[in-house]
């Protein structure tokens, strides 16, 4: 089986292709990444002389290089993206043009070479966020929810989830969706919330809690989040989504509150800043169609997945580091105008 996988040098697909080559020693990875400031090949360099991996630098807006990867591939698995919320608010320029003008030109070419060559399965990773903000007591999202998009990064999110169920319906392109909620784990950028707070606090810094803190997220570690994908892209029902989540509703105080405690660390390590523009209170994923269908639900609990990511990241603080010194700094630079 040939696998293409697009932002595979990022935190979930990274994580996915170590999976996979892991699980199946049969399958072929052909990665392709623009290498933007998220993605980092440090993340795969175990796989460097694996005869099944091959890494190829490009963007998927590039079409000629799209069509020709597209060919030679059984199945496409679709994680390259903008993803970052903060940013998207900053500038959406790239939001648009790789979220959705990206996925559109992968569609094409799925479309295309699905004529000749026999059916590409494509699977499009997507996000919670598309579904807009709960109440505290509302229903959590299933697959059924109406898309309500608030951010610049979650309206790219759900232009392209449309385009992709609009390329099964229009021309029976064998596709499948997965809208999964916010994943922790190795190998996330620093910038995101718990990578954030557990290397500030590894760096004696401060860790800047957002508004109140009150705000809702469902956690889902990675490893489980790939098994989701895994189990889609093989068992998966052609034409649907799925809603894949953590079963763990946290607000983000008892997320500061949870590294805290695991790193040993006080209080008075936070620093509340002004919440972010057009903040979603809550998200919460309902996981029981994937868990009926296709008998997948979370297995890593959030205690443990935590203890493991702050392990981890204890670990590899070249990993890290190097990113916090590099590319962070830029991008804390062009935010605020100085370095960290
Ligand atoms: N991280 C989460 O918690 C989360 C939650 C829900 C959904 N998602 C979705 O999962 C996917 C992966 O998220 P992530 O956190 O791993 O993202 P990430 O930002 O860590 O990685 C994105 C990768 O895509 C690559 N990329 C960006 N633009 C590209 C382009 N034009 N051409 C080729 N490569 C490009 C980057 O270089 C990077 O390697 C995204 O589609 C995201 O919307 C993520």
């Amino acid at each position: 089986m040939k696998l293409l996988i697009t932002g595979g040098c990022g935190f979930i697909g990274s994580n996915f292709i170590h999976y996979i080559l892991k699980k199946y020693s049969n399958y072929e990875i052909v990665n392709l990444d623009a290498l933007t400031y998220a993605g980092n090949l440090e993340n795969l360099k175990e796989l460097e002389n694996d005869s099944r991996y091959e890494f190829i630098k490009g963007d998927i807006t590039d079409e000629k290089l799209v069509n020709k990867l597209v060919k030679k591939s059984d199945i496409i698995v679709h994680f390259a993206a903008e993803s970052h919320v903060d940013r998207s608010i900053l500038s959406s320029g790239d939001f648009i043009k790789t979220n959705i003008n990206g996925t559109h030109i992968l569609l094409e070419a799925v479309k295309s070479a699905s004529r000749r060559n026999g059916n590409k399965r494509f699977h499009h990773i997507s996000t919670d966020e598309v579904f807009g903000s709960l109440k505290p007591k509302s229903p959590a999202f299933n697959e059924n929810t109406p898309y309500d998009p608030r951010s610049p990064y979650s309206a790219s999110k759900a232009a392209s989830d449309h385009l992709v169920r609009a390329y099964f319906h229009t021309y029976d392109l064998p596709i499948t969706i997965s809208n999964c909620s916010n994943n922790y784990g190795r190998y996330q950028f620093p910038e995101k919330l718990i990578p954030l707070f557990v290397t500030n606090l590894i760096e004696g810094k401060k860790i800047p809690v957002y508004g109140d803190g009150g705000n809702i997220r469902d956690w889902l570690h990675v490893e489980d989040h790939c098994r989701a994908i895994d189990e889609i892209i093989h068992n998966g029902k052609i034409g649907e989504t799925y809603c894949v989540g953590g079963n763990s509703e946290k607000t983000n105080m008892e997320i500061t509150r949870a590294i805290l405690k695991i790193m040993g660390k006080k209080n008075r390590e936070i620093e509340y800043i002004k919440d972010r523009p057009g903040h979603d209170r809550r998200y919460a994923i309902d996981f029981s169609k994937i868990k009926k269908e296709l008998g997948w639900e979370p297995k890593i609990s959030f205690e443990d997945g935590m203890r493991e990511t702050v392990e981890w990241y204890k670990n590899n603080k070249k990993w890290w580091r190097s990113i916090k010194s590099g590319k962070y700094q830029e991008y804390y630079k062009e935010q605020y105008g100085s370095p960290e």
